[in-house]
């Protein structure tokens, strides 16, 4: 006991402990770096990049410098917003004047954006199933299903085209989801395209 006190306090470990935890400090900082620039660079090639980098740099020391980590990263985002959206579309539709046109639009909203979730779901379960070979063919269903979730939730704003205010205040929840979505497809594209 005795003896480990006094080797913690002898000054030349305290300047070889300082020294280990700035330069593994240093080191950590230079990966988190290298890991957020993979994602800027990635996200250069979608169309809403900015939202694509918000939304992703988060995350940045679980995905590193995968292209798989990143796509499937994105898919989970987008399916969590798409999911809380649909939430709040359900708490919308229960809100009090409302007429039964709006309710029904809702509804439909809901179900498209349910559809989506479904899609989602699908896709990240295939790109998440430990031992998936990542084939052209389960690469293509991927980016099939994830293309038809955008257009259900373009569709979703459709519902209301007889009323501007409602048509836009579910147009501005279903535009996020949309351009999540877009993105996630963008980044699976180029990750597929690595694969052949
Ligand atoms: C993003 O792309 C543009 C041109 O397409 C390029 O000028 C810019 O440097 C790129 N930015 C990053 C961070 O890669
Ligand atoms: C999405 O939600 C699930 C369940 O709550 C969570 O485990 C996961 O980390 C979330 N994904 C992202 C990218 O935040």
């Amino acid at each position: 006991m005795e003896g480990s006190y006094s080797i913690k306090f002898k000054p030349c470990n305290v300047v070889l402990i300082i020294l280990l935890i700035t330069s593994s400090t240093n080191l950590i900082y230079a990966l988190e770096k290298t890991h957020v620039e993979f994602i800027r660079t990635s996200c250069n090639l979608t169309t809403y990049p900015t939202l694509c980098f918000n939304s992703l740099s988060t995350q940045a020391h679980a995905i590193q410098t995968s292209q798989k980590l990143l796509a499937q990263t994105a898919l989970s985002v987008t399916l969590n917003t798409t999911l809380t959206t649909s939430s709040s579309m359900v708490k919308m539709s229960k809100v009090h004047g409302m007429n039964p046109r709006e309710v029904a639009a809702m509804e439909d909203c809901i179900e498209l954006l349910s559809d989506s979730v479904d899609k989602l779901q699908k896709s990240l379960e295939e790109m998440s199933r430990p031992g998936s070979k990542d084939t052209g063919l389960v690469m293509s269903d991927i980016q099939t299903w994830v293309s038809s979730a955008l257009t259900d939730e373009d569709t979703c704003s459709e519902g209301f085209k007889d009323d501007p205010k409602m048509k836009s205040v579910v147009r501005g929840k279903t535009v996020i989801v949309a351009r999540l979505t877009s993105n996630a497809l963008a980044l699976i594209n180029s990750y597929a395209s690595l694969n052949g």
